[in-house]
């Protein structure tokens, strides 16, 4: 059993969060994970009203008695106005929500809201000084998100391992650790760096309850260490992608100097396909974080859970005991 400050915050029985995905992540597949013993986001962006957003909620709850969680996006490009992100906050709060997320952008506004609700709050950032003003203006937690991740990683890009290392040594709320995480040895390694949890997203879109179109699983298994591209740097929002016809085209429009308008004008029609029906995985960019490269199939969430946790566990209890062999040799 793996109990962390991170399975006593947030009520959980094993440290693994689900990150919120924006047209990826849906109730069964929150449910799934607060069943499998962990706690995911609902991304209360993709969702056009708040009466949406309830029902979603609503929704993973009829599946599950486990926790739910709530990603609010602070992304100043998308934020919706401080009137709109209290509302989802209110509606979160009277869903009963088991911990917030909230990246993209300071929480300090927001704070004292959600604190007063005593439902905890957990803060996303790509760099340790952000950890820092995270913990100065009371998150409970952070999570830090190295540049292996999927979704934005920050125009620093930080190495997952320097990043979570550091944070724990600045920090003294609980870190958990994103970016590149996807099985138990990595999981592991990111408890010994001084995380108390995982966050993980790549991941979980290839699961069974993601339901992603067959084109796309397969894609996702069979992406390999070189196929993956990092795109809109220029822009200092740098995001993942699995290489495909369109991310040569993306390359050469920024190195271009063109701007972000042109390029959405150029893959604007087919970002807008749903992952589940689209069968053409060259026609839009696929984000995904670098841990794509580690697996291997699709499977339930319960199962991805439980065997992330049990290889996270023998992974540790080896790490010991390499290091009594080391000491007495
Ligand atoms: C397809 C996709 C969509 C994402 N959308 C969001 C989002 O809407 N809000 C957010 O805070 N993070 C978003 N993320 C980031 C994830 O919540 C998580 O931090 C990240 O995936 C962890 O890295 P990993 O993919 O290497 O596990 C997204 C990631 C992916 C892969």
């Amino acid at each position: 059993m793996l109990k962390t400050r991170i399975t006593e915050l947030l009520g959980i029985q094993h440290p693994v969060l689900m990150g919120a995905m924006h047209r990826v992540t849906t109730a069964e597949m929150v449910a799934a994970v607060a069943e499998a013993g962990g706690i995911g986001f609902i991304p209360a962006a993709a969702f056009a009203s708040l009466d949406a957003l309830r029902g979603e909620i609503r929704k993973a709850r009829t599946l599950t008695d486990g926790p739910i969680g709530l990603n609010i996006s602070l992304v100043p490009a998308v934020h919706p106005g401080e009137k709109r992100i209290r509302e989802i906050i209110e509606v979160g709060v009277e869903e009963g929500v088991g911990a917030f997320e909230t990246a993209g952008g300071s929480p300090a506004a927001f704070l004292p809201l959600i604190k007063a609700s005593r439902i905890p709050v957990l803060h996303k950032v790509t760099q340790v000084r952000y950890a820092r003003k995270a913990e100065e203006i009371g998150a409970d937690a952070v999570i830090v998100i190295g540049c292996e991740g999927g979704g934005y990683i920050g125009p620093a890009e930080i190495p997952t391992m320097i990043l979570v290392e550091g944070a724990a040594r600045a920090l003294s709320i609980p870190v958990v650790a994103a970016g590149g995480i996807a099985d138990g040895r990595t999981m592991a390694a990111a408890l010994t760096l001084g995380a108390e949890g995982v966050l993980m997203g790549t991941r979980f879109i290839a699961s069974t309850e993601a339901g992603l179109h067959a084109r796309y699983q397969e894609r996702l298994v069979e992406t390999g260490e070189t196929d993956t591209v990092v795109l809109f740097r220029s822009f200092g929002s740098p995001l993942r992608f699995i290489r495909n016809r369109l991310t040569p085209e993306v390359e050469r429009m920024e190195r271009e100097g063109r701007s972000m308008r042109e390029i959405l004008d150029r893959i604007g029609p087919g970002q807008e396909k749903d992952l589940r029906l689209d069968d053409d995985p060259q026609g839009r960019l696929f984000p995904v974080g670098f841990g794509v490269t580690l697996i291997d199939r699709i499977r339930p969430i319960a199962e991805i859970v439980a065997e992330i946790v049990r290889e996270a566990e023998t992974a540790i209890l080896c790490l010991d005991r390499v290091k009594g062999e080391t000491a007495a040799a």
